[in-house]
């Protein structure tokens, strides 16, 4: 949601907080926002409504000087979009600045009580009430770092905050309350950065800190002291981030979507990397902290997640299901953690919480694995962002996709390399269970090994078929994704790519299902994007399609390369490589995505930042 960028040490904080907000720009905003001090020229504010540009330019005609400061971009969640509640806020002196990610669940309570002590507010946003508070307190403590810890008692709901006050110009205070956001505190040599995300630092430094649920810090060029809410001291250990800076950069690409649909085939490469033992047909996920006899005692999995982690899920529950025949129910973690669900089967620890999240900051899937540790119950995480929240409270450990920073609000890369995980780690399941025989697991890793190159074949070949249809399609208004078992999420997926990026109303549908009801949405007019490779329902998914056909609608087919029958049933084929039925929907959804991305560009969509999205989100 929103993104959070500090700076304290000898650069011009203003570079380094714009920078840090450019590469925050995936995450989708509104508006932006920064507070620099300089002693001489005393606190400078500049806030712009729009792109990031806006604020830039601002910045050119109003320069703003200091080696302290703070910004932010804004993903408005109460008030409208307005400079006046664009972020920085002031404290009533106007000598404290607060920037925000996540919500003040209670604000109105606050506010209430802050307006019958006399308190003025100039905007509508639950930050101010945080500003206001701050001062409050430090009127009386004298002490941002204490009038945090008084402030933070008071608020209900999840937030990373960041402020500092020009009484005490060397040093920023960050808080985390819940699992709005992470913070994460960059070491530098006499100097400190502090952000939402790491890759609005990670070109200064990749010695990393990452703040936990009710820290407080207080960050000065030279030291880092942090304490939790109930007063006591604690240190947190320095993180080493490997990634590199130049993979979030978008190079030769024109979108940054683009260019991690075509990293695909590395990214795949590198979540297998050091987890396939070929010879001895065995997978080995080190950093699963289960044991053989852990994995055994697992009879049921709860897997949750949000949006495109979710279609993830899905298939990952047939995978599971197929090759462990392990039980496995997946939820929207946002459905998940309100619904009471009965996790522990009696007394016999059988049960098992997977989470599925690119960020690992997703509050709804962090809220669901929370809800697993309040029931006694492990989990483990499937993430891609390193030192992320779900991957610190995961019990079994974080499965990493090292799929690399993905910033195009649409995913795709990470969204493969789930599927991939999913895979290694049913294949783990299934080792522990004895579903499998080392010779199964042998093949089922021969096709793991020959997936990345199949992807890039997929992408090499199917371009510009894809492009084709999509300045065929590019125009209608409305399109119907089906699939059928494995492939259904895949079709959900497809539909949720085209919808978003491109604004076109899409529908995922599980082929069987159509007849009941999408069937007379039907007509010449409407694409129907079909999913039939081969599997155990090829030929009723070719009966679909004739039922398509039959109501005139234009159908679009994934399919085997040469797959003569599909070439005379639909109007257009997207041929891909075979592989195992259960890693196909890993080749299937490429095609979808160059899709979605090309009619995207062709309709002027702002692909990496569609409207009102964003990359990670931090807020129920
Ligand atoms: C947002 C993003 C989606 C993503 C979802 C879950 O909606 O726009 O692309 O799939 O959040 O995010 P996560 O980081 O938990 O995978």
């Amino acid at each position: 949601m929103c993104g959070i960028v500090g700076y304290v040490g000898a650069r011009e904080a203003t570079e380094v907080v714009l920078h840090g907000l450019q590469r925050l720009e995936y995450r989708g905003y509104d508006s932006a926002g920064v507070a620099i001090y300089d002693p001489v020229i005393g606190l400078q504010l500049r806030r712009s409504v729009g792109k990031l540009s806006n604020l830039q330019q601002r910045l050119l005609n109003e320069p703003t000087h200091g080696h302290i400061g703070i910004g932010h971009t804004r993903w408005a969640t109460h008030g409208g979009v307005t400079e006046i509640n664009a972020h920085p806020h002031r404290d009533a002196s106007g000598a404290i600045v607060v920037i925000q990610n996540g919500i003040v669940e209670n604000y109105l309570a606050l506010k209430g009580r802050l307006l019958e002590l006399g308190y003025q507010f100039e905007s509508q946003t639950d930050t101010e009430v945080i500003a206001k508070l701050l001062g409050h307190y430090y009127n009386e403590l004298r002490d941002l770092g204490r009038a945090m810890h008084r402030t933070l008692q008071e608020l209900r709901g999840g937030n990373a905050i960041v402020a500092f006050c020009i009484h005490e110009p060397d040093q920023l205070v960050a808080a985390r309350l819940g699992n709005a956001g992470g913070i994460a505190i960059g070491i530098g040599n006499d100097e400190r950065f502090i952000a939402s995300d790491i890759p609005a630092i990670l070109d200064y430094t990749r010695d990393l800190i990452f703040l936990e649920d009710r820290d407080i810090a207080v960050v000065r060029r030279d030291s880092v002291t942090i304490m939790r809410l109930d007063g006591t001291p604690v240190e947190r250990p320095i993180h080493r981030i490997a990634w590199d800076p130049v993979a979030a950069a978008k190079g030769d690409y024109r979108h940054f979507m683009q260019k991690e649909i075509d990293e695909q085939p590395r990214a795949l490469m590198d979540v297998l990397r050091g987890r396939i033992d070929q010879e001895h047909g065995r997978i080995e996920l080190e950093d699963l902290r289960l044991n053989d006899h852990d994995l055994r005692r697992i009879r049921r999995i709860y897997a949750t997640a949000c949006g495109t982690a979710w279609h993830a899920a899905l298939v990952a529950k047939f995978m599971i299901e197929h090759l462990a025949r392990v039980r496995v129910e997946v939820d929207y973690a946002s459905e998940f953690r309100y619904r009471n669900p009965i996790l522990q089967s009696d007394s016999e620890h059988d049960t098992l919480v997977l989470a599925i999240t690119q960020s690992g900051e997703t509050v709804d899937t962090l809220a669901a694995m929370e809800e697993a540790r309040a029931q006694g119950v492990p989990s483990v995480a499937i993430v891609n962002a390193i030192g992320s929240q779900a991957a610190r409270l995961a019990d079994g450990g974080p499965i990493y996709l090292h799929a690399g920073p993905e910033i195009g609000v649409a995913s795709t890369k990470a969204f493969t390399s789930m599927l991939v995980a999913a895979y290694l780690f049913a294949l783990r399941l299934a080792q522990a269970h004895g579903t499998l025989k080392p010779q199964q697991i042998r093949e089922h890793i021969q096709a793991l090994i020959e997936l990345p190159g199949q992807a890039a074949q997929v992408i090499e070949q199917t371009k510009p078929l894809c492009i084709e249809l999509a300045e065929r399609y590019h125009r209608v208004s409305n399109a119907l994704f089906l699939g059928r078992q494995i492939n259904y999420p895949i079709a959900l997926e497809g539909a949720l790519k085209l919808k978003e990026i491109s604004y076109i109303h899409a529908e995922g549908y599980p082929a069987g299902e159509m007849k009941h009801g999408p069937i007379a949405l039907i007509d010449e007019n409407m694409p129907v994007i079909c999913i039939a490779t081969h599997d155990h329902i090829y030929e009723k998914m070719i009966s679909n399609i004739e039922q398509v056909r039959a109501r005139h609608g234009q159908v679009i087919a994934i399919g085997h390369q040469g797959d003569e029958l599909l070439a005379e049933k639909a109007h257009h084929v997207i041929g891909v490589p075979t592989t195992h039925p259960l890693l196909q929907p890993v080749l299937n959804v490429i095609p979808l995505q160059m899709f979605a991305y090309h009619v995207a560009v062709l309709r002027g969509c702002d692909v990496d930042q569609p409207r009102n999205l964003a990359k990670s989100v931090t807020v129920e």
